[in-house]
């Protein structure tokens, strides 16, 4: 056991980052049952868009319900802390974060991974509310760490610029950013960014985390609602031919496919990062590629590790490798 598998009540130190419309109940379940800790994300198990926030609570209600069908273990949902209010980030609204939390207290789930620009008083009521809370800054610092500990936040997501999603500001990769922040809190730490295997996982540990937090590896699991060709697309491209371009909020990686390979040359002819937002569709551009399957017209986002990434497999199988037999 160590702190991460005690606070989360979970057998292996893994949690299944949230990817919006990719992260579906089924996902969740597989993760959990496998040991680790699912996380249900933005439009989970969704396939159409909705701009209504009852709407946004309900269908997360049903997913979480749908959930606890498939799986008796611990489970988290995503809440986005409110902040930049904008076109290419309406996902930030508090609109609908209000109406996530309302559904996440009336089912009584336990534990919250909130992401974004670090708020005490988000935190301190998170935790006022009795949840466990999982805080991931966007562009994790050593001040907002130390404030989500003060405020509460029971383990801390140290992101690096090697992630799949929506990417930091800050260049700073996994391998620099997770000892940086272990070291400035007494709370424990998981590793995000660019982790897909066994030696990503210990790496993690040596570097001083607890415990790691997976999106893009998932994404090609079995159980994961991630289009068929969009899995081929990850196992066949090399992560030499990734294409990085600037988008709200930041950063955005893709393979090379039509709408990356124009919106990495907008970036390049320094195109503005919200006229880019715009073009990429938002959040629509990852629906278009990863849940619709067309990889030409929307954007297959993914961590920079994906050349290590060689076929699908359960959420059992990506998890037991990973830890390597390790007992935590
Ligand atoms: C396709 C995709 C979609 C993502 N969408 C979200 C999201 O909706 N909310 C969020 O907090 N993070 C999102 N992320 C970031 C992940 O939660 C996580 O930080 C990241 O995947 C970890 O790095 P890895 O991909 O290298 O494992 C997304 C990541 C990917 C790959």
């Amino acid at each position: 056991m160590n702190k991460v598998t005690e606070i989360l009540n979970i057998k292996y130190p893994i949690i299944q980052a949230p990817m919006a419309w990719i992260t579906s109940a089924e996902l969740v379940a597989a993760v959990s049952n496998a040991g680790g800790m699912g996380v249900l994300g933005p439009n989970a198990g969704q396939t159409t868009v909705t701009t209504d926030p009852i709407e946004t609570g309900e269908r997360m209600r049903t997913q979480i319900r749908k959930t606890r069908t498939l799986t008796d273990k611990p489970f988290a949902v995503n809440y986005m802390i409110p902040g930049i209010e904008n076109e290419g980030a309406n996902e930030l609204s508090s609109i609908y974060s209000d109406a996530i939390l309302k559904v996440i207290i009336e089912e009584k789930v336990p534990n919250i991974v909130a992401v974004g620009d670090m708020n005490e008083t988000v935190i301190k009521h998170l935790k006022a509310l009795g949840l466990t809370v999982i805080y991931r800054a966007l562009d994790p610092t050593i001040e907002s760490a130390e404030q989500a500990e003060a405020a509460g936040a029971d383990i801390i997501v140290a992101t690096g610029f090697d992630e799949g999603g929506g990417m930091p500001s800050q260049s700073i990769g996994t391998f620099s950013i997770v000892p940086i922040i272990a070291d400035s809190v007494s709370i424990p730490v998981v590793a995000a960014g660019g982790i897909v295997d066994d030696r990503g996982f210990k790496a993690a540990l040596v570097l001083g985390a607890e415990g790691a937090y997976i999106g893009t590896a998932f994404m090609v699991a079995e159980e994961c609602v991630t289009a068929d060709i969009c899995k081929q697309d990850i196992i066949n491209t090399e992560s030499t031919d990734l294409l990085l371009y600037k988008a709200l909020p930041s950063y955005w990686r893709a393979t090379p496919h039509k709408l990356g390979l124009d919106l990495y040359e907008k970036s390049e002819q320094g195109v503005s990062v919200l006229e880019i937002a715009k073009l990429m569709k938002g959040t629509q551009g990852p629906k278009i590629a990863q849940l619709d399957g067309d990889l030409d017209n929307g954007i297959n986002s993914v961590n920079s590790a994906i050349s290590l990434i060689k076929e699908i497999r359960t959420c059992k199988a990506i998890i037991e490798d990973m830890v390597g037999g390790e007992e935590f």
